[in-house]
C-alpha cells in the first residue's frame, strides 16, 4: 500500500512539464493577449516549445524547466503571433542572447522553476506586441482570485495540438490541496491553481505562459499531474521579484543602449 503511494507520487512528479495544455479553454481573441511569447527552444537536432512573456522590451519571463535539457543551441521567441504556423504581419522572431535559469532550479518538484530569456534586441512595442507588468511587493493574489492562462499547448491529454492561442480561465486554490498532492510544493515560491470541475486546465506546450490575474502576471505555469487535470501548480513571481529586479539590472548594464531600467 505504502509502495502505491510512493509510486503514485511519482508520477504525480513526472512533468507534462517542458512542453504544459490548455484544455478545455477558447481560441483567444486575436492580439488580446500581446506579451505571449511562443518559445522554440533548440536542443541538438530536435525542438521543445514553450509559452513565455514580455516584461521588457527586450526580456521574457518563462519557466526554467523549458531550457533545462542539454546541448541547448538556441532559443527563438516568436512575438505578436496568434496563429504560430502563419506568416502573420503582426509577427516578430527575435533570437535570444543569453537566458538565465534560476540558481537553485531543481527538476525535482519543479522548485524556482523560473527562467528570463534576454532578447538579441529589443522588441518594436505596437498594437501586436507590448510588455504585461509583474506585481510589487506587498500584491499577493488569494484564494478564490481569478485568472487566466494562455499558451500554445495541446488541448487534450491525447496530444492534440494546436496552432492557434488558446485561454482558459482558472481560480486560485487552497494551499493544502497543492501541499496533499505535491510532496515538493512550496507555499512561498507556488501558486496552486486550477478547476475544480477538472475541466479545465493547461498542460504540455503551455509551460513558461503567464498565470494573469487583475492584468497582471502573478504566476508562470509550472507543472501538474500526469493524470489529473486539477489542481496544478504556477511559479509565484512575486517571490522572485528581487531577483528578476536584480537579473534586468544586469542585462541592462550588459549594454543595449538605453534599454529602460527596473523602474
Ligand atoms: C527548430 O527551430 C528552428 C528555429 O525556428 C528552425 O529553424 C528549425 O528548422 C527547427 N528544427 C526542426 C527539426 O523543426
Amino acid at each position: 500500500m505504502l509502495l502505491l503511494l510512493l509510486l503514485t507520487s511519482a508520477f504525480a512528479l513526472l512533468p507534462w512539464a517542458g512542453a504544459g495544455r490548455i484544455i478545455g479553454g477558447r481560441e483567444a481573441k486575436r492580439h488580446s493577449r500581446p506579451y505571449m511569447a511562443y518559445l522554440i527552444i533548440q536542443h541538438g537536432s530536435e525542438n521543445s516549445t514553450c509559452g513565455g512573456f514580455l516584461i521588457r522590451p527586450d526580456t521574457v519571463l518563462s519557466a526554467a524547466h523549458c531550457a533545462d535539457k542539454k546541448g541547448i543551441v538556441n532559443i527563438t521567441v516568436i512575438l505578436g503571433a496568434h496563429n504560430i504556423n502563419d506568416q502573420e504581419q503582426s509577427q516578430q522572431r527575435v533570437l535570444a542572447k543569453d537566458w538565465v535559469i534560476h540558481p537553485n532550479y531543481s527538476p525535482v518538484g519543479f522548485k524556482n522553476d523560473i527562467m528570463l530569456v534576454k532578447l538579441k534586441r529589443k522588441a518594436k512595442i505596437n498594437k501586436y506586441v507590448r510588455l504585461i507588468s509583474i506585481p510589487r511587493r506587498m500584491g499577493l493574489v488569494r484564494k478564490g482570485a481569478a485568472c487566466e492562462v494562455a499558451g500554445w499547448g495541446m488541448t487534450s491529454v491525447t496530444g492534440h495540438k494546436t496552432n492557434v492561442l488558446r485561454e482558459v480561465a482558472l481560480k486560485v486554490q487552497n494551499e493544502a490541496i497543492c501541499q496533499h498532492l505535491f510532496h515538493n510544493y512550496q507555499r512561498q515560491s507556488m501558486i496552486c491553481v486550477g478547476d475544480a470541475s477538472n475541466k479545465k486546465a493547461t498542460y504540455h506546450g503551455d509551460s513558461g505562459g503567464p498565470l494573469v490575474c487583475n492584468r497582471k502576471a502573478y504566476g508562470i505555469v509550472s507543472h501538474g499531474q500526469k493524470r489529473r487535470l486539477f489542481p496544478e501548480v504556477s511559479t509565484r513571481i512575486l517571490f522572485f521579484e528581487p531577483w528578476i529586479r536584480k537579473q534586468l539590472k544586469r542585462f541592462a548594464l550588459q549594454e543595449v543602449p538605453g534599454s529602460p531600467s527596473f523602474d
